[in-house]
C-alpha cells in the first residue's frame, strides 16, 4: 500500500470512530437515562423549592394562586393538586418570628387569634377590639354565631382608632349547611354583614347536602377576589377523602375540635400532609368544660414550671403541633394572655405528657 493510500485509510477509520462515539453520546441523552437529564430535573426542582415564597405581601392584587388546578390538570390521586412547588416548602410551616403561617392560597395567616362563638354584639365588638389593640390579627366568626356585623364593627373601629391597616387583619367566616342551597346569596350576605371589603377566608361549617355546590360558589368568589382563601370545618379523614376529588381549589384550612382530651392524633397529620393548615375549635375544651381542662394536674404542673397559665400551656402545645388557635373569650385580660405564647417553649417531655392526656373525649356532636 502506498504511503498516500495508507494515510487516507487511517483518516477514514478515525472519522468513522468519531461518528460512532458522537452517535452513542446523543443516543444516551435522548433516552433520558443519562446523567445530564437527571441533573437538570433535580436542579429545576431545587430552583423551584428555593424560590422565595410570597409571604409578606398579602396585599398584592396579583396574589399567587398555587392551590388552583389548571383546567387540564389531572390529579394523580383524584384529589385537587397541591400547591406550586415554589412555595410548597413553606406552606403550612409556622413562622414563630412573624407568628404567621403561609397558606396554600399564597396568603399568610396569624397562628393565634380570637374565637367569637356565643359572644353577643357588644361583647363581640369589645373582644375584637381588645384582640386587635393587643397585637392579635386573626378573628373567627360564622353566620351561625349571629355576630358577623359585630366582628365587622369591631374591625372597622379598631382600624380607625388604632391605625391598623385592613391588610393586617384576617377574618374567617362560615356558611352553614342550611345556606348551601343558595350559596351566592349567603356569601353576598356575609360580605354585607361584615362590611370590611373582602373576606379573608370562608369555610363550610359542616358537611351537608349541596356542600360541593356551596364550595364551588366560594371558589368563584375567590376568583373574583371577594374571598381570599377557602376552608372546611368538621371534615375528617372520610369526609375529606370523599370531598376533595370533587372540587377544584384545595382548601387552605380545616377547623376541627381539638384539645388535650380530644387530640385527633391521626386526623391532624392526614390534613397537614396535604399542605392544609389545621385550626382547632374548643382549644380550652369549650364553655362548660374549661374548668376541668385548665385544672388538669399535668397541665397545671407544666404551667407552674414555666410561670404561665394553663390556658397558655394548652395553646402553646397546639402551636408546637402546628395547629392554629382561636380561643374564645369575652375577657380582655384573657385575650391578652392568650396572645402571649412566645416567651416560653414546651420541652419534648412536656409535649409527650400532654399528648398522653388524649382520651378521645369529644365535647360536641360534630
Ligand atoms: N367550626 C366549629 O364547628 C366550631 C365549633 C365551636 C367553636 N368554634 C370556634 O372556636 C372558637 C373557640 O371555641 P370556644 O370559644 O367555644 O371555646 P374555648 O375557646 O375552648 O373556650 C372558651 C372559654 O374559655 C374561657 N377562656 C378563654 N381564655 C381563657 C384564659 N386565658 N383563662 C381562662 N379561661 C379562658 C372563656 O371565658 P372568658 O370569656 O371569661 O374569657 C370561655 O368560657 C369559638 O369561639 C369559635 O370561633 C368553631
Amino acid at each position: 500500500m502506498s504511503k498516500k493510500k495508507y494515510i487516507s485509510v487511517l483518516l477514514t477509520l478515525t472519522l468513522v470512530l468519531v461518528c460512532l462515539c458522537a452517535c452513542q453520546a446523543a443516543g444516551t441523552n435522548q433516552t433520558g437515562t443519562g446523567q445530564t437529564g437527571q441533573d437538570s430535573e433535580v436542579s429545576q426542582m431545587k430552583d423551584r423549592a428555593d424560590a422565595p415564597a410570597d409571604k409578606g405581601d398579602t396585599s398584592s392584587s396579583s396574589r399567587p394562586s398555587e392551590n388552583s388546578l389548571s383546567e387540564t390538570a389531572e390529579p394523580a390521586s383524584g384529589e385537587p393538586a397541591g400547591v406550586d412547588s415554589a412555595s410548597a416548602a413553606s406552606v403550612g410551616k409556622f413562622d414563630f418570628e412573624s407568628r404567621t403561617v403561609l397558606l396554600n392560597s399564597g396568603y399568610t395567616m396569624p397562628v393565634m387569634g380570637l374565637g367569637t362563638y356565643s359572644l353577643d354584639h357588644d361583647t363581640c365588638v369589645n373582644s375584637v377590639k381588645a384582640l386587635l389593640q393587643n397585637g392579635g390579627r386573626l378573628i373567627d366568626t360564622a353566620y351561625m354565631y349571629h355576630n358577623e356585623e359585630a366582628v365587622g364593627e369591631g374591625v372597622r373601629q379598631a382600624m380607625e382608632e388604632y391605625g391598623i391597616p385592613r391588610e393586617e387583619i384576617f377574618v374567617i367566616t362560615k356558611l352553614y349547611p342550611d345556606q348551601f342551597g343558595d350559596p351566592e346569596a349567603a356569601i353576598e350576605m356575609a360580605l354585607e354583614k361584615l362590611d370590611i371589603g373582602y373576606i379573608d377566608m370562608m369555610l363550610l361549617h359542616h358537611p351537608g347536602t349541596d356542600d360541593v355546590k356551596a364550595y364551588k360558589a366560594m371558589e368563584s368568589y375567590m376568583e373574583q377576589g371577594k374571598i381570599r382563601s377557602l376552608g372546611l370545618s368538621n371534615w375528617y379523614v372520610e369526609e375529606l377523602t370523599d370531598f376533595l376529588p370533587q372540587v377544584s381549589i384545595m382548601p387552605s384550612l380545616v377547623q376541627n375540635e381539638i384539645h388535650p382530651y380530644y387530640q385527633e392524633q391521626d386526623v391532624v397529620p392526614f390534613i397537614q400532609e396535604k399542605g392544609i393548615v389545621v385550626q382547632c375549635w374548643y382549644p380550652l375544651g369549650g364553655r362548660g368544660h374549661t374548668a376541668e381542662l385548665l385544672g388538669d394536674e399535668t397541665i397545671t404542673a407544666i404551667a407552674q414550671a414555666h410561670g404561665v397559665s394553663s390556658a397558655q400551656v394548652i395553646l402553646r402545645w397546639d402551636l408546637q403541633r402546628g395547629i392554629v388557635v382561636i380561643p374564645g373569650s369575652s375577657n380582655p385580660d384573657h385575650i391578652k394572655e392568650n396572645l402571649d405564647l412566645f416567651s416560653f417553649e414546651l420541652t419534648d417531655d412536656e409535649m409527650a405528657s400532654i399528648n398522653a392526656l388524649d382520651r378521645g373525649e369529644k365535647h360536641d356532636w360534630y
